[in-house]
C-alpha cells in the first residue's frame, strides 16, 4: 500500500548507507524494499559527511541512481553534524519542498499552483464529501463506502486555486484540511441544511455519497434481538425497516433560482453502463457538469474506487463526455477544479 498510494517517496535525510542500497537494488528492510517495489517518483535529499559525500563509491552510486530517474535535492556545503565542514549537508526544507512542489506540478509552501496562479481567488466554492449515515436506532446506520477522499481532494484542490471553500463532511476518518471550512454531518437530511447555509457559492461540488433512503422511524432505544417473539423459545422475525427518500442535494442546488451556483458539478457512481447513466442522471438533476466513475470492483480502477488513492472519471457535460486516464484523486480534483476555474473564466459554465 505504502508503495501504491504514494504520488512521490521523499527521503530525507538520505545517508550513504541508504543511497548505496538503492543503487544495488537491495530489499532488506521497509525502506529499502519499499523503494524496490514502487512505481512511483523519488526525490533524495543527501546528508552525510563530506568524504563520505566524495568518494568514488557514493559518486558512483548517486550517478546510477539518477540514470534511474531518482531525483536529488542538494547536499549543500556547511557545518557538517559530524563537527567537520564541507559538502554533505542537508538541502534546506524550503528547497526540498520547492523540489517537492516541482515534482507534483504545485507549490504546497503556500498551496498554489505552478507560478502561483489562483483563478478562483475571490470565488466561493462548496464541497460535499464522504458518506450519510442514516440511523436505524441509537446505535446502528444504514451508510455506505465513500471514504470521503474525492471530495476532501477537490476541497484542497480548490482551496489551492484560491478559492473560499466551504467542505460538508459526512462522517469519515479524514483530518479536516488545511485552508478549508469543514462542517461535519451524519445524515443526508443534515447535509442538506449544511449546505443551504453555505450559499450562495460560484461552484457546488457534490461528490459525497449521499444516501438515497433513511429508515422511515429510527427507534428511540436499541432494537433488541428477539423482541416480539411470542414464543421465548422461537426466535422473532427479523425487524423489518421501512425506508422513506432522502432530499436529493445535488436536485435541490441544481434548481434554478437566485441562489443556484454558477457552476453545479454532480458525481455519479455507476456499476454498469457507466456513460449512459451518467449522461441520464446529469439531466435527471439538473447539474451542469457530471464526473462519472466506475465503482464496481472490477471495472473502475483495480481494487475499486471506494477508499482507494486513484480514481478513473468521465467528464459529461452539455458538450458530450470526456475520458481521463486513471490517475490519483488529488490529480482528478485538481485537473477538475482548473476546467471548472476556466469555465467560470468565460462565464459559460451551464452552456458547456
Ligand atoms: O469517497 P471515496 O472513497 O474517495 O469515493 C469516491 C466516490 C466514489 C464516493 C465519489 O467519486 C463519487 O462517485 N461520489 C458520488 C457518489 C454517489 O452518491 O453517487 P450517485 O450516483 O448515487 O449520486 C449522484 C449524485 O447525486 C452525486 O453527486 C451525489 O452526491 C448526489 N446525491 C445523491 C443522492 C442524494 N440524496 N443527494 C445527492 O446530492
Amino acid at each position: 500500500r505504502l508503495a501504491r498510494e504514494a504520488e512521490l517517496i521523499v527521503v530525507a535525510p538520505a545517508t550513504a548507507d541508504f543511497i548505496a542500497k538503492m543503487a544495488l537494488g537491495l530489499a532488506d528492510d521497509l525502506a529499502s524494499t519499499l523503494m524496490l517495489a514502487r512505481d512511483g517518483p523519488v526525490l533524495l535529499a543527501p546528508a552525510m559527511n563530506g568524504h563520505m559525500w566524495e568518494n568514488p563509491a557514493t559518486r558512483r552510486n548517486v550517478e546510477r541512481l539518477i540514470e534511474d530517474g531518482v531525483r536529488i535535492i542538494g547536499p549543500g556545503e556547511g557545518a557538517l553534524a559530524c563537527g567537520e565542514e564541507g559538502p554533505g549537508r542537508m538541502a534546506e526544507v524550503d528547497e526540498i519542498l520547492a523540489a517537492i512542489a516541482g515534482m507534483l506540478g504545485e507549490a504546497p509552501a503556500k498551496g498554489r499552483e505552478p507560478g502561483g496562479a489562483r483563478p478562483l481567488s475571490g470565488r466561493r466554492v462548496l464541497v460535499t464529501s464522504g458518506p450519510t449515515h442514516e440511523a436505524i436506532d441509537p446505535v446502528r446506520y444504514i451508510a455506505n463506502r465513500s471514504s470521503g477522499r474525492q471530495g476532501h481532494a477537490i476541497a484542497v484542490a480548490a482551496a489551492h486555486l484560491g478559492a473560499d471553500v466551504t467542505l460538508v463532511s459526512g462522517p469519515t476518518h479524514l483530518p479536516d484540511p488545511p485552508g478549508v471550512r469543514t462542517v461535519h454531518v451524519r445524515s443526508a437530511r443534515d447535509m442538506l441544511e449544511a449546505v443551504r447555509a453555505a450559499l450562495p457559492v460560484d461552484i457546488a461540488v457534490c461528490a459525497a455519497a449521499v444516501a438515497d433512503w433513511r429508515v422511515a422511524r429510527p427507534a428511540r432505544a436499541k432494537i433488541k434481538k428477539g423482541a416480539g417473539a411470542r414464543d421465548a423459545r422461537k426466535a422473532a422475525a427479523p425487524p423489518r425497516l421501512e425506508l422513506v427518500e432522502n432530499p436529493d442535494i445535488l436536485a435541490t442546488l441544481s434548481a434554478p433560482g437566485p441562489r443556484r451556483p454558477a457552476l453545479v458539478i454532480g458525481f455519479a457512481a455507476e456499476t454498469s453502463n457507466v456513460l449512459a447513466n451518467a449522461k441520464a442522471k446529469r439531466r435527471a438533476k439538473g447539474c451542469d457538469w457530471i464526473v462519472a466513475n466506475d465503482v464496481s470492483e472490477k471495472g473502475g480502477v483495480s481494487g475499486g474506487v471506494f477508499g482507494a488513492a486513484r480514481n478513473r472519471v468521465h467528464l459529461v457535460t452539455a458538450a458530450g463526455a470526456e475520458s481521463w486516464p486513471e490517475m490519483s484523486k488529488d490529480a482528478v480534483a485538481r485537473k477538475l477544479m482548473q476546467r471548472a476555474a476556466a469555465a467560470l473564466a468565460q462565464g459559460k459554465a451551464a452552456a458547456e
